[in-house]
């Protein structure tokens, strides 16, 4: 359960992320195939290398999809309905997969925003990408 200061704290480093979000994303999936290769099987249609088209295009995708999150936090299930379709029943992603790209996304955060990323931001941030990953697996049976 997010509270009212999580939510504060996450609206509130959205808005420095403003600007890079999409090369954040990237820069997430990026290291999510490096560190964790096992999830480059689910993008063999991809070109993986650095800085590819097809990376940039899905970072500025998925970092879309948590700007989006971040402006319903109080009904994420609704507003990832689509999505947590898509990746359930269309590209059956394992669960597992969605805290690594959590977590790649948090060591982004914490690389660029320096000391803006602090404690509470990152324990804030972190219920909050969980309580993504939940919605997106929920129609897993
Ligand atoms: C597609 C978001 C996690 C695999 C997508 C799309 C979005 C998205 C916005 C594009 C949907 C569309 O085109 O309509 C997210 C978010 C995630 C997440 C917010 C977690 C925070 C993952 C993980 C994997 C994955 C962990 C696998 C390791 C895929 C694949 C596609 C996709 C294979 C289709 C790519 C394509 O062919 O264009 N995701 N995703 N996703 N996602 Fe995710």
């Amino acid at each position: 359960m997010l509270t009212a200061e999580d939510k504060k704290l996450i609206q509130q480093i959205w808005e420095k992320v403003a600007g890079h979000q999409d090369a954040f994303g990237a820069e997430a999936l990026e290291r999510m195939f490096i560190t964790y290769p096992q999830t480059k099987t689910y993008f063999p249609h991809f070109d993986l290398h650095h800085g590819s088209d097809q990376i940039c295009g899905h970072g500025k995708k998925v970092a879309g999809a948590l700007g989006t999150a971040v402006k319903s936090l109080d009904n994420l299930s609704q507003a990832l309905s689509e999505l947590s379709n898509l990746h359930a029943y269309n590209l059956r992603v394992d669960p597992v997969n969605f805290k690594l790209l959590s977590q790649c996304f948090q060591v982004v955060l914490a690389s660029h925003l320096g000391k803006d990323y602090t404690p509470e931001v990152h324990a804030a941030f972190d219920k909050f990408l969980s309580a993504v990953a939940a919605v997106l697996a929920e129609k897993y049976r």
